[in-house]
């Protein structure tokens, strides 16, 4: 039976490879971009449907997701921001930059879950993946890259919050961490190319269901400490 896999933030990036890998082995893919001239790049890649919603507005995915009248098998959060890798005096992270990075990294995967779970919950086994990163991992603290650290914490807790609430309603959750991917957000000299880390986090996303929902691990499977 073909899968519907909704692809939140699929301009570019993990996001866009999602959708290309995705697309090719046969997934139906309905992805989402933020600003109507980005639906091109999804389309392309092989997107049945590309949809536009902000996640830091709720409002948005509400609206889109009244648009998919069908069961929808995975939701991928995958929209995020980085704003910098600074330390405590780091310009960079000032209150918008706080703003900003929780609202997307943290809000967005839970205004994305809730937008969808209806879907979610007309599939025989409904999964949400959330992108989080190793940067989230308390245990890993570093001393810097304070919002973005903060919210992939925060990203990860949601993830393990909604595979305790959803379980009773048969949906999956887990938190990825999709490797240091080059791409915009991990730049030139990340050591994962896309297409890898893509097509582990798609496996990954298969080995998802209610026996391993509250997964915390990376694209190659191996648990990440939180
Ligand atoms: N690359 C890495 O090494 C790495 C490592 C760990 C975790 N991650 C995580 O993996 C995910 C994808 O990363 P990436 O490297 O592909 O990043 P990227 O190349 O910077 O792409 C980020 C994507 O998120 C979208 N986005 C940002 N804010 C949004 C918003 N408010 N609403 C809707 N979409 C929004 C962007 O859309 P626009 O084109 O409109 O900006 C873009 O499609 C992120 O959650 C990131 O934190 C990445």
């Amino acid at each position: 039976m073909t899968q519907t896999t909704v692809i939140v933030g699929a301009s570019r990036g993990i996001g866009l490879e999602l959708v290309r890998q995705s697309a090719a082995r046969g997934d139906r893919v309905i992805a989402t971009v933020r600003r109507e001239n980005a639906k091109a790049a999804p389309l392309e890649a092989g997107a049945a449907l590309a949809l536009v919603a902000d996640v830091m507005e709720p409002a948005s995915l509400n609206a889109i997701a009244s648009m998919v009248d069908e069961p929808v098998d995975l939701l991928v959060c995958n929209a995020g921001v980085l704003n910098s890798y600074g330390g405590i005096e780091e310009a960079a992270h000032d209150r918008w930059a706080w703003l900003t990075v929780l609202m997307t990294n943290v809000a967005g995967p839970f205004f994305s879950a809730r937008a969808f779970l209806p879907q979610l919950e007309r599939s025989e086994a409904g999964k949400i993946a959330i992108l989080s990163s190793g940067m989230g991992s308390n245990e890993r603290a570093k001393g810097n890259a304070y919002p973005y650290r903060a919210s992939k914490a925060g990203a990860t807790n949601v993830a393990r919050n909604l595979a305790v609430e959803l379980s009773e309603r048969g949906v999956s959750v887990g938190a990825y961490h999709p490797g240091w991917v080059r791409t915009d957000m991990g730049g030139g000299k990340a050591d994962v190319p896309v297409e890898e880390a893509a097509a582990g986090l798609l496996a990954r996303f298969d080995a998802l269901g209610p026996d391993t929902s509250g997964v915390v691990e990376d694209y190659k499977g191996t648990p990440i400490p939180f």
